[in-house]
């Protein structure tokens, strides 16, 4: 499939209001074959600096246009990401692998930020406190500055407009770097972002070395706040050189989902929740299960079930239509989860289904293990890939302690039918977000983000806004 002919597709950055390229540039890849999409910039350290100072200037513009024209655009740039679905979701299927299927989804995900936050524009909202006889106190909320996201490869278009929305709604304006893997999903959307109105400045794209990016960006005094989405070592190195400059940061990080299912749980349900969470996107979310706990009562029925779901997924092209199962991002993903596989079978688990190796390119065979413990790579870290290791417990303390015996807290997912259980477990379980009965919690209008390691802040709903503005507090005195 030749994308550049799509009329979304672009290869070029959008600095100021201008498409850039540049003679240096860094190669695109189809995971699927490893061939080269196209190239895209590796914009020089000097105009990423001026990419900054320009946003500053036009931030300033932006900050004071009405919210409702604010919203209004926004409104628009989400119509044009929806007509033009298919075309974003083909780009993205292209350089990411995901299955068409998922990737229309995702771009259907990603506009869904776009559109809660426009209409979250005209609810700034402040506060009047009252105090004392002779005086007020007023609360304004402002748009705190210039910003800059960098964001994963993973969700190659909804990371993105979960940050820019919300930034671009509270009137401030914002760098974004893209993954170097899927940079052609960014460049068309800011393309529409471009058509829908949002003025020259207030929305770029940078792409090039991660690093010497991400420098420039935590060390500049002009950027605010920096959000950025990935893995926790690189979450908090970004922290530790922000803070020279003491800046706002929104972090989601790594997680280590923990899936229990109780004796009381609706199986069919529970096991279709375990299919949504587990192999979503191959297996390559942040959100997704990695450990499955599943109690003595049900344990080889449950088993017996999944293993019948994953042998019906089908692992091919993400163009086909049936494919449920893409190529993963790189070699080097294959190898963490043959390493995870290879660490639980030496260590007493058993194979249900699947393969321990998978030879060729990038494809990964979806594999079930049982018998997993605590002492396996598995218990302890992130797999992102299609691997769904499986524990067996007694009890509901020993499910929430296993549950918990980790630095990671961004999602977890229990299966229950006691209404008593459900609330119990949910409080219990250390982690920002708890899906009960559900694989699928991902949602414009909640709070999207974790405790711990797994970051600092967060995204969509009505407190996705706030990490966009700043509290102003303003002392009305001797009114009297
Ligand atoms: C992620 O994997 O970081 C995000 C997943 C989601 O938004 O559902």
């Amino acid at each position: 499939m030749d994308i550049t002919v799509l009329s979304v597709f672009e290869n070029r950055c959008l600095v100021n209001g201008t498409w850039l390229s540049t003679s240096q540039s860094l190669e695109v890849k189809n995971p699927l074959d490893n061939s080269v999409i196209t190239e895209v910039p590796v914009l020089s350290e000097d105009v990423i600096h001026q990419v900054i100072i320009d946003a500053q200037i036009a931030q300033k513009k932006w900050k004071d246009v009405a919210p409702n024209d604010r919203s209004r655009i926004l409104r628009q740039w989400f119509d044009l990401v929806m007509q033009k679905q298919d075309e974003l979701a083909t780009i993205m299927t292209v350089e990411q692998g995901k299955p068409l299927k998922e990737a229309k989804g995702e771009i259907a995900y990603a506009a869904s930020y776009i559109e809660w936050f426009s209409e979250e524009a005209k609810r700034g909202y402040g506060d009047i406190i009252p105090a004392q006889a002779n005086s007020e106190i007023l609360v304004f909320k402002e748009a705190i500055g210039v910003c800059a996201a960098i964001t994963p490869w993973n969700f190659p278009a909804a990371m993105i407009t979960r940050k820019v929305a919300p930034a671009l709604a509270a009137g401030c304006s914002i760098i974004v770097k893209p993954a170097s893997e899927t940079p052609l999903t960014a460049l068309a959307i800011a393309k529409l972002a471009e058509q829908a109105g949002i003025p020259a400045g207030v929305f770029n794209v940078v792409t090039g070395s991660s690093t010497a990016i991400g420098r420039i960006f935590t060390e500049s005094p002009i950027i605010k706040k920096l959000s950025f989405t990935g893995s926790t070592e690189i979450g908090a190195k970004l922290m530790a050189q922000s803070a020279s400059t003491v800046k706002k940061l929104s972090l989601e990080l790594g997680g280590n989902a923990p899936v229990i299912v109780f004796n009381s749980a609706n199986l069919d349900l529970a096991v279709q929740g375990v299919m949504d969470t587990k192999f979503r996107n191959a297996g390559q979310t942040c959100v997704c299960a990695n450990r499955i706990y599943v109690q003595s009562g049900i344990y080889d029925t449950f088993v017996e079930k999944l293993k019948t779901k994953v042998e019906e997924l089908k692992v091919g092209n993400g163009l086909n239509e049936n494919t449920d199962i893409g190529p993963l991002i790189n070699r080097k993903a294959i190898l963490k989860v043959e390493e995870h596989i290879a660490d639980a079978l030496s260590k007493g688990a058993v194979l249900v289904t699947g393969k321990p190796q998978n030879l060729d390119g990038n494809w990964c065979t979806p594999t079930l293990v049982k018998d997993v413990t605590q002492n396996m790579l598995c218990a302890k870290e992130e797999t992102f890939g299609p691997f769904a290791p499986i524990f067996k417990f007694e009890n509901e303390q020993d499910a929430i302690a296993m549950s918990n015996d980790t630095e990671f807290g961004l999602a977890s997912y229990v299966f229950t039918q006691e209404i008593n259980q459900f609330i119990r477990v949910s409080r219990a379980l250390e982690y920002g977000m708890v899906g009960v009965n559900t694989g699928l919690i991902s949602n414009a209008a909640a709070p999207f983000g974790g405790v711990k390691s797994s970051g600092i802040g967060r995204e969509g709903s009505k407190y996705g806004m706030d990490e966009y503005l700043e509290i102003k507090y303003v002392c009305l005195g001797n009114i009297n």
